[in-house]
């Protein structure tokens, strides 16, 4: 599925295009299951990064090895796989990917295509926000906003089985999702003061805050985080951020990093029965159209997954 042009979701339209040629360290992968994220419509809206009419959009792939590069050496054909492809290549909203071998992982065997594809790009941002920036710990206490999404749902299982107190805000609807996730605490962000929630209950702060939503929150948080506390967004904070007499707060914008040793963390949690991707409904990928509609309306929960071929 190819972008005609920069616009809405039906400048998404199918092709037949050429394969790029096989490098010596790139595997040749038959995508059978993608999944769409956020910054799907961004780039497809935008045009940002230099995406726009040709370019094949889709950062998940799902799918089986069909060729291996003439050094690859960990990767045979009809290897299960899962990874993120590269921003600025071709991407995933296609029966085939080329990518090199050094971001892909082994698929964990319990998943079914749909569920590895909902992995790759929100576990790992998840994961590197809050291990690699945050380094969140064994009995801390972590904030987490956007709690239930695409990210923030693996996020709050994977601070919860970090072992931290986790406080999940998200709408109504979601709230008992947030507590099947591990959350200790959920804070409904429509009904309740969430920053008189999180200071009544921590009025000496919480250690970590995870912006997984944008909009206000990292400002909003920012009286909520106990001094020498991390705050994490992984959305592009826009405007001023005042600071005001909060000493010694870090703050990180944290942005995905595709890496095989990550991927490989997060299979073994899940092939341990510890951490599952939530998918809220399904596409196939000729209705990609209908995925980016659905995401856009911005409502749901987990992920929308994309299956490819028969
Ligand atoms: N930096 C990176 O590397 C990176 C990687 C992945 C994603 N991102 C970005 O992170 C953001 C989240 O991605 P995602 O896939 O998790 O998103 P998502 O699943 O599409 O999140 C949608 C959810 O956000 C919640 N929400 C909507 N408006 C909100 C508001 N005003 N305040 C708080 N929550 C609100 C809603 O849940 P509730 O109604 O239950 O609150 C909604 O269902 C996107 O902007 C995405 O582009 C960045």
């Amino acid at each position: 599925m190819i972008l005609t042009a920069n616009g809405g979701p039906e400048n998404l339209q199918m092709r037949d295009i050429p394969l790029p040629p096989l490098g010596a360290n790139q595997l040749l992968v038959r995508v059978l299951a993608t999944s769409v994220n956020p910054v799907d419509a961004k780039l497809r809206k935008t045009g940002a990064f230099g995406y726009g009419s040709g370019s094949v959009l889709g950062f998940d792939v799902a799918g089986k090895v069909e060729k291996v590069g003439v050094a690859v050496t960990d990767f045979h054909p009809a290897d299960d796989v899962y990874y993120s492809p590269a921003f600025g290549l071709p991407g995933s909203y296609a029966e085939f990917n080329i990518v090199d071998a050094a971001i892909v992982a082994k698929k964990p065997p319990e998943l079914s295509w749909i569920e590895a594809a909902a992995v790759p790009l929100a576990a790992m941002t998840a994961y590197g926000a809050l291990f690699d920036r945050a380094n969140v710990r064994l009995g801390q206490t972590v904030l987490i906003i956007n709690s239930t999404g695409g990210v923030g749902s693996f996020a709050t299982q994977l601070a919860h089985r970090a072992g931290a107190y986790v406080m999940a805000v998200c709408s109504g609807p979601n709230m008992a999702l947030a507590r099947s996730l591990g959350a200790d605490r959920v804070i409904d962000r429509q009904a309740e003061d969430v920053i008189a929630v999180v200071k009544q209950e921590h009025p000496d702060g919480v250690d970590v805050v995870l912006d997984c939503a944008g909009f206000d929150w990292i400002a909003r948080c920012m009286e909520v985080v106990r001094p020498m506390g991390q705050m994490v967004t992984i959305v592009n904070p826009s405007g001023e951020l005042a600071l005001g007499y909060r000493k010694n707060i870090t703050l990180h914008y944290s942005f995905l990093s595709r890496s095989r040793v990550t991927l490989d963390r997060l299979t073994a949690l899940i092939n341990r029965n510890l951490l599952k991707p939530v998918i809220n409904k399904v596409y196939r990928l000729e209705e990609i159209a209908d995925a980016h509609r659905c995401l856009e309306q911005g409502d749901g929960f987990g992920k929308i997954g994309v299956s490819v071929g028969s």
